[in-house]
């Protein structure tokens, strides 16, 4: 395994599969190692101490197993961990190598502006984000959506308890009720961001309370088609012939069974031993 090149994509959990399911149909000859740190999930009702800590000990395993370049595929952790961790850690540990998260690409597709860009108008004046508790308190998504538009208004919605029905396999939508009633009595959003991996999985509860018709910006495929750009400008970090090896934290068959039953199709895990 250390001798190949694949790109890490870290989530909490099983949220993460669902950006991995989009980069592997964007890039299907790349290789990937999934970790998944389902024994410390869910973050998103941890301290900001414990979602960096726990972060960087995650991209650290995924550097250790051959990873020049690994996607954090958790809001949580982007929001929280993402800028300290590129910053602050990576310089002084691995130069060479790269972190990504799924924020910049979300805020790009929201409007309509490349990261480098000047600052300007975005497509929609306000918009509702829904995430974890943790990703919303850190107020991360409005902070950085504001970098590239001034005036956009973010109505950031938490909706505790939806990453924990969706990894139980329960229903989503009283949880998911509740989060998009609370938002529309905050604003009038023109569209609405699912800010968390887990939710593509309560995707389709979201379109049935949201107002018809209100756009609803898909993550994975957003950040699928971003990495893919992104290897196309830094091919050092592509290769492999489509494997993928996924591991985690926790228990390997409970987690492997959940991960099927939310995908309808087998996917084994093995165990990432400390
Ligand atoms: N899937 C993660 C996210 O995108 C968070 C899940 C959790 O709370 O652990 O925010």
């Amino acid at each position: 395994m250390t001798n190949r090149s694949p790109i890490g994509v870290f989530d909490s959990g099983l949220g993460g599969l669902t950006v991995l399911a989009a980069l592997r149909r964007a890039m299907p000859v790349q290789d990937f190692i999934y970790l998944g740190d389902n024994a410390n999930a869910p973050y998103g009702s941890r301290t900001p101490d414990e979602v960096t800590t726990l972060t960087r000990v995650a991209v650290a395993r995924l550097f250790a197993l051959g990873c020049p370049l690994v996607l954090i595929a958790c809001n949580t952790a982007s929001a929280i961990a993402l800028r300290d961790l590129q910053q602050r850690w990576l310089p002084t540990v691995a130069p060479q190598r790269r972190i990504l998260g799924v924020f910049v690409p979300l805020i790009e597709a929201l409007t309509g502006r490349g990261w480098r860009e000047e600052p300007g108008e975005a497509p929609v004046r306000e918009a509702v984000f829904f995430a974890t508790p943790a990703t919303v308190s850190s107020g991360a998504f409005t902070h950085e959506a504001r970098r590239l538009a001034p005036d956009l208004t973010v109505i950031e919605q938490a909706c505790p308890g939806l990453v924990d029905a969706i990894e139980d396999g329960e229903p989503p939508e009283p949880s998911v009720t509740q989060a998009v009633e609370a938002a529309l009595k905050r604003g009038s959003p023109e569209a609405a961001l699912l800010g968390c991996t887990h939710y593509p999985h309560a995707e389709a509860a979201f379109r049935a309370t949201l107002p018809a018709g209100m756009p609803v910006l898909s993550q994975p495929d957003i950040v699928a088609e971003s990495l893919a750009r992104y290897l196309d400008r830094h091919p050092q970090f592509r290769g492999g012939t489509g494997w993928l090896d996924c591991l985690t934290t926790g228990d390997p068959a409970h987690v492997g069974a959940r991960a099927t039953a939310l995908f309808g199709r087998s996917l084994p895990f093995e165990r990432m031993d400390d």
